[in-house]
């Protein structure tokens, strides 16, 4: 049995119910069981610390948030029989990382710390940049033709969320991913300016992204840094310059070719910036670009 922790999220609901078609024994662990909306033959169990028999018993391997983890949880994963931890961390990660003070590098390396503290077997995976992160546009979207942000030119390789998915499901029914960190992006670099276009052309109406300088009173994306950090740019939003010859560069970390972790893993990424954004390519109730941007007409 495997079990999800954070069944509802993008990726954790993805992962159910590719579990389900797998036919493998999935138990969904979710704070609100009766809002889940999760597939029958998942055993949807409410998740509560203060009753691990109900959450873990039976369960050899599970899949879970760096926000849902710690010592307690990890402990009573293991006592109760546990095995194998597979943990959604973050690109930010690296092996020698230049900021590892930024909130986000803070939350993953502690999540990863205790894993690798708990005597469980583990795996990290660490995706970069995720697909539905252009929804953090959407309110422009909605109301008008031009989206103002930072960084025309950022470039990230997003990835959709269903790609992670499929990720963790080859990680947690095949053997042999134990100690290992799969670093994960989507197939094409794209910058946010490519990416306000994409959204426009399937909307069916032309969309305009206008640079805004970084600063005070921009529409936040990352978490506030403390205040000694306060004046170093978010690398993340600037992006990355784009290289010739396929090669994909994140801050530190050169990846050769953008989603050759996912097709090691057995199957292709969700091809190109089109598809990305295309209809017809998601077989499960994830936010897709595509769904939410039938949303996003003018209302
Ligand atoms: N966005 C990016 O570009 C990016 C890049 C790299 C890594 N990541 C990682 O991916 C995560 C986002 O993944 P996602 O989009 O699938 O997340 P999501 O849709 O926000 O779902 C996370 C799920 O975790 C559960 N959850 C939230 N807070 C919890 C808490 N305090 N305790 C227990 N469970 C809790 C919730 O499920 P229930 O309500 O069902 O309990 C929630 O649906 C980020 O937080 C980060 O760790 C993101």
């Amino acid at each position: 049995m495997i079990a999800v922790i954070g069944a509802t999220g993008n990726v954790g609901r993805a992962l159910v119910h590719r579990l389900v078609a797998a036919n493998s024994p999935v138990r969904a662990l979710t704070r609100d069981p009766e809002r889940a909306g999760l597939p029958a033959q998942a055993e949807t169990v409410r998740f509560q610390l203060d009753d691990p028999a109900a959450l873990f018993t039976g369960v050899t391997r599970l899949f879970v948030y760096a926000h849902a983890t710690g010592p307690d949880l990890l402990d009573t994963a293991r006592r109760a029989g546990v095995r194998h931890v597979v943990l959604l961390s973050s690109g930010i990660i690296k092996d020698s990382s230049d900021d590892e003070t930024h909130p986000i590098h803070i939350v993953h390396a502690t999540a990863e710390q205790h894993i690798r503290d708990s005597g469980l077997a583990w795996t990290f995976l660490r995706p970069n940049a995720f697909a539905a992160n252009a929804f953090q546009w959407a309110p422009q979207i909605r109301t008008g033709s031009t989206v103002r942000g930072v960084f025309a030119n950022g470039l990230t390789a997003p990835i959709h969320e269903d790609d992670i998915a499929a990720v963790a499901e080859r990680v947690l029914l095949d053997d042999g991913h134990e100690g290992l960190a799969h670093r994960l992006t989507g197939p094409e670099s794209v910058s946010n300016s490519e990416q306000i276009a994409a959204i426009g052309q399937a909307l069916g109406r032309p969309l305009d992204f206008v640079e805004v300088p970084p600063g005070p009173g921009r529409p936040r994306t990352l978490p506030a840094r403390p205040a000694p950090h306060a004046r170093r740019p978010a690398q993340g939003l600037r992006g990355h310059r784009r290289r010739t010859s396929g090669d994909h560069h994140h801050g530190g970390a050169t990846h050769g070719n953008p989603g050759a972790h996912v097709r090691r893993l057995g199957r292709g990424p969700r091809g190109g910036l089109p598809l990305i954004f295309s209809a017809g390519r998601h077989p499960h109730p994830v936010r897709s670009l595509w769904a939410q941007a039938r949303t996003l007409s003018p209302q």
